[in-house]
């Protein structure tokens, strides 16, 4: 399996590290953990103005944001008001076998991505443990990622994730800015009939709390 890492700044992308089957296998799973934590439309602090892309979340903890609390964590579903399901057990296996951590990760964000969805540039920085890293899974549609360094200006550079990818921001990249560009429709079929109009999912591990 080829990692590109290229410098020793925490960057990881492994890509297909789940095979067809196992992407297959693996939306099948989250599609009955999302029917018990149905996806939402995300809204800005300040602004309320809607994400554009729908957000759910796995395991004790979930991050959301709206217009009055801003961004945070919380245990229970912001519009059901349920606790999230629990994480999956192939999603935690990834952390096992990448994170190189001891704790476990407390959330998995779920994004979806429509065709026409996109993520600005921005850190993950609601976390108080910053030692952990982000492990993230791709499955759908491609999209272009862009990753940059720790400060907005730093010159970026741009990949392509495929379904079946993963990427770890550790060490010096914990912190580093990135986003989604653009997802481009019709590369993928494995969604299937969840969700006809293709798109993508992409699941974010994290650590929230220093580990006891
Ligand atoms: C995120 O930063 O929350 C998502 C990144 C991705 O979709 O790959
Ligand atoms: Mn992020």
């Amino acid at each position: 399996m080829g990692h590109v890492s290229g410098n020793n700044t925490g960057f990881r992308l492994c890509p297909g590290w789940f095979d067809r089957q196992a992407q297959e296998s693996l939306v099948t799973l989250l599609r009955k953990s999302v029917a018990a934590a149905p996806f939402y439309t995300p809204t800005m602090p300040r602004t309320g103005k809607p994400f554009s892309v729908q957000m759910t979340n796995f395991g004790p903890l979930g991050w959301v944001s709206d217009q009055r609390g801003g961004y945070r964590y919380q245990a229970t579903h912001p519009e059901t008001g349920a606790p999230w399901p629990p994480i999956p057990s192939p999603v935690l296996e990834v952390w096992r076998r990448l994170a190189e951590y001891p704790s476990p990760p407390e959330a998995c964000l779920v994004n979806y991505y429509r065709p026409t969805a996109k993520m600005g540039l921005h850190q993950d920085a609601d976390e108080e443990d910053r030692a952990a890293p982000v492990v993230s899974i791709s499955l759908g549609d491609t999209a272009l990622f862009r990753l940059g360094g720790t400060e907005r200006r730093d010159p970026t550079r741009s990949f392509r994730l495929s379904s079946g990818d993963v990427v770890v921001l550790g060490g010096a990249a914990r912190m580093a800015f990135h986003g989604i560009d653009r997802i481009y429709p019709g590369t993928s079929t494995v969604l299937g009939d969840w969700f006809p109009e293709g798109g993508r999912l992409n699941l974010t591990l994290r650590r929230v709390t220093v580990g006891r």
